[in-house]
């Protein structure tokens, strides 16, 4: 075909993100520190003939085609989050022409490292480049949410499609999943210059579509119920105190009372992380990760033997300055905070132990923080 008559693509891509500290604080208005890394889902968005929008991906067979303007109700494939997407689109009156949209990338997938937010943000912008349209970070990363409770029937915070959209290489993003104030804090002031942040997959599957998230998502918002009804004006777990918490600790399950206990002292821990990362204190830092992972297993009930052992054993390495699960839990990925110099040592000796103990070979990613997809495309990727 000659090169003038081939169809105009136009490629979006968007990163994934680990999350430092916050973890399951994004449903009930409290804070979350996560980072944007370099793995990416590309979405290359074309004309095609006729009147369909196809859906390809390189990680997932099968190609979902509709007719364009359709609001047909989920497929149960994979196109569910892209076309989650397009629905979304089409309720605020965008509607792009005709598509073919092919997704690739390299995300681990069910890995807690939101591959599923990745491809709704890197869809979303390709969309909105073939519809000639843009909205804000906040708005892209509210409707990419939208598309995955209301569509895909996943109970989803904001986190991840925030992170995702909003991130800024060598930083932090702190979030108040409230109201969306955000912050991007430097991850190299003082101490921290010698540290780094290396991910371990434990290659157990997680998935926040199953139900233990849904669960536990109702037993915060069970207990934060409560806690309003209680103090007249408490917006919502986000600004709520132990102390409130204990006050009402007759009137709450036990489940619902540790699960608020979680949500409580992590919004404290990733306020304290924040000051730590602006003083440079990397032991500071570290120090917060493990307590986190000690909440989230024990109070939050979210975590499992692998995830337990590959944090146990980190913290026991040289050089280890911290180490927590991150994500939505019951698998996925640990996070690490590690002395530079023992990168190598430190991943290598961790897959080791792992492998002798579970008969699995983990993998470690050395992570620096990358660009959101907003950033990201204005540099013209
Ligand atoms: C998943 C969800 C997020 C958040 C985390 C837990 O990644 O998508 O919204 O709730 O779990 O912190």
């Amino acid at each position: 075909m000659p090169l003038a008559s081939q169809p105009k693509s136009i490629a979006a891509r968007a990163p994934a993100r680990v999350n430092l500290l916050g973890e399951h604080t994004d449903y009930t208005g409290g804070l979350v520190l996560p980072m944007a890394i370099p793995f990416h889902t590309t979405a290359r968005i074309s004309a095609i003939g006729g009147e369909q929008n196809v859906f390809r991906s390189a990680q997932f067979d099968g190609e979902y085609a509709e007719p364009a303007g359709s609001s047909a109700e989920r497929s149960k494939m994979w196109s569910d989050y892209p076309v989650g997407v397009l629905r979304q689109l089409q309720q605020r009156g965008i509607v792009p022409a005709a598509f073919l949209l092919e997704l690739s990338g390299d995300v681990p997938l069910g890995a807690g490292l939101s591959s599923s937010a990745s491809v709704e943000v890197a869809s979303c912008l390709a969309m909105l480049a073939r519809s000639g349209k843009t909205l804000t970070a906040n708005e892209l990363a509210l409707l990419c949410q939208r598309a995955e409770n209301d569509y895909v029937g996943s109970p989803c915070g904001i986190m991840d499609q925030f992170a995702i959209t909003a991130a800024q290489a060598g930083h932090a993003l702190l979030i108040s999943t409230r109201d969306l104030q955000f912050e991007h804090v430097a991850m190299n002031a003082g101490g921290l210059q010698e540290a780094g942040i290396v991910i371990c997959n434990s290659h157990v599957k997680h998935s926040i579509a199953a139900g233990a998230y849904g669960e536990r998502r109702k037993e915060v918002e069970a207990g934060q119920a409560i806690l309003r009804t209680r103090f007249a004006g408490l917006r919502d777990l986000g600004e709520a105190t132990l102390e409130q918490l204990q006050a009402c600790e007759s009137a709450l399950t036990r489940e619902s009372y540790k699960r608020c206990r979680h949500i409580i002292t992590e919004n404290a821990r990733v306020k304290q992380a924040r000051d730590a990362m602006m003083a440079g204190d990397a032991q500071a830092l570290g120090k917060l990760m493990v307590q986190a992972h000690a909440s989230q297993r024990d109070d939050f009930e979210c975590s499992c033997a692998e995830i337990d052992f590959l944090v146990d054993t980190a913290v026991g390495l040289r050089g280890c300055l911290g180490a927590r699960m991150t994500g939505g839990g019951f698998g996925g990925c640990t996070v690490n905070l590690v002395e530079r110099g023992e990168f190598a040592k430190f991943c290598e000796t961790l897959k080791d132990a792992y492998g002798a103990r579970f008969g699995v070979a983990a993998e470690t990613y050395v992570c620096e923080a990358v660009d959101g997809a907003l950033a990201d495309q204005e540099k013209g990727f």
